[in-house]
């Protein structure tokens, strides 16, 4: 879907960011110029979410996260910008023409054969065909409520049932074809992808369906689970089995549980344990964990207690190190959490989640698993890897008694060898806020830059000017600043929530929500400005200068051509520092 630059603004202009959080924040209320509500996007108490209808921005102190009136419906909706368009047009009564192109037509028509194709499976499911299906569901303790909530179906054990519905219904093949349900056959004739498989439709957080898992119901039959292929409308890693039900129970209980299997997922909603999701087969991914810790502050991963699930759960705690999120790993006796809570009961499998080991247990017992037998001074090395990365010293602490204890060494030597180790691996001090990222002179100064122009967009015209020839190294800063460029010249001003539509995720999104809260205010931003663009000049200057300063050390027959530069350098300098002294407007032609 393309929506034409006119119409984003058409509907900007009418989308008060005010009146459509209202619709979701119900606790939101006017207190001086914003307003400040229980935030959506975390689990609070006390409310730290706020909008500025000024700026037309919101903010939430809690979980940081920010933007604009897409960015805020394109996250609690979970779609993607330009739908976010089409919804804040339809809540707000705007009518719009979409000039819709080939690509948006078939989003649309990929979602509608989804669904014809999920009530296809599931009619054939409960028909008579169906039984062999509906037997083998049963029979792993699916019960009908569940089979109904899951809309699981069965596809026909015939090539071209459901195409040939397709055909009859004037579908567009090709569309039918990317949506995965069908393909060509060597004949040129279209034959059903899914065949004699139970049906799992994968359903996005609104709910609407996306793909399908389809299962096979015989061991003679693989893969014995074919997914449908990725699309417009399906991408594996932004997608958890079951968070369409799941969302409200996860923000509830402040915990998701992550599951391996679609049965598992199905079998936990069923057995009341309704904050359950699982990814399609893989192990979590950014994506997914970015998605769930916005709704909660802890994830256990209840993964099946084979090699693949504890592999799963070492990479998941990994990808989850960068996340403010807090995760742990439950490991279950039997083999998977559907076969625990049929074997054993609910309350059981609740002990054993709430044991649920953190992510340094987790990794020492599994390293000492893996290296079973080997010499116990050379897995202490592997684990002192592990230890070293525990912020806390006093949680380090336990963790080497722990240690100690396990591979039965003596405490003190494992301490002392601990401190040697660290002093010959030269670590520097972990103990540091975490998160903060220590930036080089440059990119801190480009950033201090851009933060200025975010907060007084008075001063954006001259920093273009100055600014647009220059090369930015960081990325980040790069990236937003070319936004502001292109904003600018558009309009001839600069509308900051405007920056939002370009960065709805990701490290620009983050770095635009601290610099525009940012709270220190400035009383002169045109100075504010002059001094950082002369201490980025000079920065500048003092590098080349250190530059020719090297080459005329290194070389002999350039050497006048070198000093001359660097005479006109140090010029320069001086010009540059008397400008800083006296405060003036600097010019901005030499
Ligand atoms: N999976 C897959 N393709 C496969 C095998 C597995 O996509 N060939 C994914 C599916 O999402 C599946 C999950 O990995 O749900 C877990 O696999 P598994 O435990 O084998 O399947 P279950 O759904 O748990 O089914 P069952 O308990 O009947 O084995
Ligand atoms: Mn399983």
């Amino acid at each position: 879907m393309r929506i034409s630059k006119e119409i984003i603004e058409h509907v900007r202009e009418r989308a008060r960011i005010e009146d459509i959080a209202q619709k979701y924040v119900p606790s939101l209320k006017k207190r001086g110029r914003n307003y400040v509500g229980l935030c959506p996007f975390h689990k609070e108490k006390t409310p730290s979410f706020s909008v500025s209808p000024e700026k037309q921005i919101f903010y939430c102190f809690g979980c940081h996260s920010g933007g604009n009136v897409f960015t805020f419906l394109s996250k609690i909706e979970n779609i993607p910008f330009h739908e976010s368009v089409k919804r804040a047009a339809d809540i707000c009564g705007v009518h719009i023409e979409f000039d819709t192109d080939k690509t948006s037509g078939s989003v649309e028509t990929i979602r509608r054969l989804n669904q014809y194709a999920m009530n296809y499976y599931c009619n054939y499911f409960y028909s008579s065909e169906g039984r062999a299906g509906r037997e083998y569901i049963f029979n792993r303790g699916v019960n009908e409520e569940s089979a109904k909530k899951f809309k699981i179906g069965m596809s026909p054990d015939s090539w071209d049932k459901l195409a040939s519905a397709l055909v009859k219904n004037r579908t567009d093949m090709d569309v039918a074809e990317k949506a995965g349900l069908v393909g060509k056959s060597k004949t040129g004739n279209y034959i059903d992808k899914f065949r004699n498989r139970l049906m799992f439709p994968i359903f996005d957080r609104t709910g609407n369906v996306v793909a399908f898992g389809g299962r096979s119901v015989n061991s003679e039959q693989q893969p014995k689970y074919l997914n449908s292929p990725e699309s417009e409308v399906f991408q594996k890693r932004n997608v958890l089995y079951g968070l369409n039900f799941a969302m409200d129970e996860i923000r509830q209980m402040d915990r998701a549980i992550v599951v391996e299997g679609y049965l598992d997922v199905i079998g936990c909603h069923q057995y009341g344990i309704k904050n359950v999701v699982a990814p399609l087969g893989t192990a979590l991914t950014e994506n997914h964990i970015r998605q769930l810790s916005r709704l909660c502050n802890e994830i256990i991963m209840l993964f099946d207690s084979d090699s693949a699930g504890v592999n799963a759960s070492l990479r998941s705690i990994e990808i989850s190190e960068s996340f403010n999120v807090d995760i742990r790993v439950a490991a279950l006796p039997d083999k998977d959490p559907f076969d625990f809570v049929m074997n054993h009961d609910v309350r059981e499998l609740m002990i054993h989640i709430d044991k649920a080991l953190k992510p340094a247990d987790f990794r020492i017992i599994n390293t000492i698993e893996a290296n079973r037998g080997k010499n116990p001074v050379s897995i202490l090395k592997i684990l002192f890897g592990i230890i070293e990365n525990i912020e806390l010293l006093s949680e380090r602490d336990i963790y080497l008694k722990k240690v100690s204890e396990l591979l039965k060494l003596d405490e003190n030597s494992v301490r002392g060898d601990f401190s040697t180790y660290l002093k010959t691996r030269n670590v520097v001090d972990r103990t540091g806020t975490p998160g903060v990222v220590y930036l080089d002179y440059e990119t801190k100064i480009f950033r201090d830059l851009i933060t200025l122009v975010l907060k007084y967009p008075e001063i954006a015209g001259d920093v273009i000017i100055d600014f647009s020839g220059e090369s930015i190294d960081d990325q980040v800063a790069a990236e937003i600043f070319g936004v502001i460029c292109r904003l600018y010249q558009d309009e001839n001003e600069l509308k900051i929530h405007k920056i939002f539509d370009f960065f709805p995720d990701g490290l620009e999104m983050d770095f635009l929500n601290s610099a525009i809260q940012n709270e220190t205010s400035i009383e002169d931003p045109k100075a504010a400005y002059t001094e950082i663009y002369v201490n980025l000049k000079l920065h500048k200057i003092n590098k080349k200068i250190t530059d020719y300063a090297e080459k005329i050390k290194a070389s002999g027959s350039d050497r006048l051509e070198y000093l001359a530069e660097l005479e006109i350098l140090r010029r320069e300098k001086e010009k540059l520092t008397s400008y800083m002294y006296n405060r003036g407007s600097v010019r901005r032609d030499g």
